[in-house]
């Protein structure tokens, strides 16, 4: 063995490709060992919101550590898990009274379907079919990869994954077939529909309406069955609003939140349910407990980070930042838009994307060229297969951007 024992996430270690050392955060840059200054244009997979070492955050992590690292958590609960649980309750829609905890985006996922297959056990209906969108992620755990996209991800654990509905996506045009689809499979006894509000992520930056968002929820509503909505990536102020269900005036049954739950600084996720859910699981029966946990739930360093991020929601104008960069990724997306060999620029509060030619699949030999072109460049984008976007941290400064953008602009060039 030679060089570094790591075995890298979403990485071809058979590429060769250089992996930086990255040696300290500041705001929307990291500094690398070798003293480069990297925008990062992508809020490391999408998690910083207010910025790396955000000073408030780091000195909540500080003080709790210097309290109390960790404590089981069946039977047992702490300060900040008791504040951040009242803090979300207070924050997210007033319908979401209950939180549990877990760690990453994907487990987020995975309790929000055991909840949901639970609470239809326990009221004695059996219902257990999940549907899910065509082209979404929910991570890549088995059950999140389960009501996710099918492809070059997941072919060789696809003997592990569970049957779902698939309605297809609502493309401009053609949304009133997935009304359909969704119509029929609801009333066909289903137990809950995923979702990724607005913008389905990972599959490629696809945006939706809020009214179509509406549309299924009252479909889903009027049929009895479960909705989750899937904000670990829009939630957080990503899409213009905290949540995106917002835009749509949906309030869903179960909320999966984790990324900019720490404002990306240390890893937790909260899967909100609506009061029913917990209910169906209240008895003395033991039988009948929510049966999930892992070592780590509500880590109390995890949890006084996610309430310093609350505390900067409340006090410092992180709406109106958000509301600055939207205007600013739209305006630089237009600009970009109508150059040759770009299609498709678009832009939702502070996320921006375009395709480059005619945008093939996630394996397109463009993408780790065009990743490498902007490493050499100090900018950190990491296109999914043909489509660049942009989703930096709300406290990214119109240098940076420009900068980010400029080097977009040198790809067109390059590669369109
Ligand atoms: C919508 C959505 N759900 C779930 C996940 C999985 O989150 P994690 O990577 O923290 O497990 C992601 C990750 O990007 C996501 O975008």
């Amino acid at each position: 063995m030679s060089g570094s024992p790591i075995w890298h996430p979403f990485t071809q270690h058979g590429l060769g490709e250089p992996i930086p050392l990255v040696a300290r955060g500041d705001g929307a840059l990291l500094h690398t060992a070798d003293g480069r200054r990297v925008v990062d244009a992508i809020s490391s997979w999408w998690v910083t919101t207010h910025g790396h070492n955000h000073p408030r955050i780091v000195a909540a992590i500080r003080d709790q550590a210097e309290r109390l690292d960790q404590i089981i958590f069946a039977g047992w609960t702490h300060a900040p898990a008791e504040e951040l649980a009242r803090g979300l309750v207070a924050m997210m829609p007033a319908a979401l009274t209950r939180v549990f905890f877990s760690d990453s985006g994907s487990t987020s996922v995975e309790v929000a379907l055991k909840m949901a297959l639970g609470y239809w056990h326990a009221r004695g209906e059996p219902r257990d079919r999940i549907l899910v969108m065509e082209h979404s992620y929910h991570g890549d755990t088995i059950g999140a990869m389960s009501v996710g996209a099918r492809g070059v991800f997941n072919r060789p654990y696809a003997p592990l994954l569970f049957d779902v509905g698939t309605i297809p996506f609502p493309a401009a045009g053609a949304e009133q077939a997935t009304f359909d689809a969704l119509e029929q499979a609801c009333a066909a006894g289903a137990a809950a529909f995923i979702v990724e509000p607005l913008v389905l992520g990972a599959g490629g930056m696809l945006f939706y309406p809020p009214a179509v968002l509406a549309a299924m929820h009252a479909i889903c509503a009027r049929h009895g069955v479960l909705f989750i909505a899937d904000e670990v990536m829009t939630g957080w102020g990503r899409t213009g609003t905290v949540l995106a269900c917002e835009q749509a005036d949906v309030v869903p049954d179960i909320l999966c939140l984790s990324k900019g739950l720490t404002g990306g600084a240390v890893p937790l996720a909260v899967t909100m349910a609506r009061e029913p859910l917990f209910e169906a699981h209240r008895s003395t029966d033991r039988a009948r407990m929510f049966f999930h946990s892992s070592s780590y739930t509500a880590n109390p360093i995890a949890c006084a980070a996610a309430c310093a991020n609350l505390a900067i929601w409340r006090d410092e104008p992180v709406r109106a930042r958000v509301a600055t960069l939207a205007a600013r990724q739209r305006e630089r997306v237009e600009a970009l838009a109508s150059l040759p060999g770009v299609s498709g620029g678009r832009a939702l509060g502070t996320i921006a994307a375009l395709e480059l030619g005619e945008g093939a699949g996630y394996l397109s030999d463009r993408a780790p060229r065009l990743m490498a072109f902007f490493r050499e460049r100090d900018v950190l984008l990491r296109p999914l297969g043909d489509t660049l976007y942009v989703m930096p941290p709300y406290c990214i400064g119109a240098d940076e951007l420009d900068r980010i953008y400029a080097v977009i602009a040198e790809a067109v060039t390059a590669f369109g």
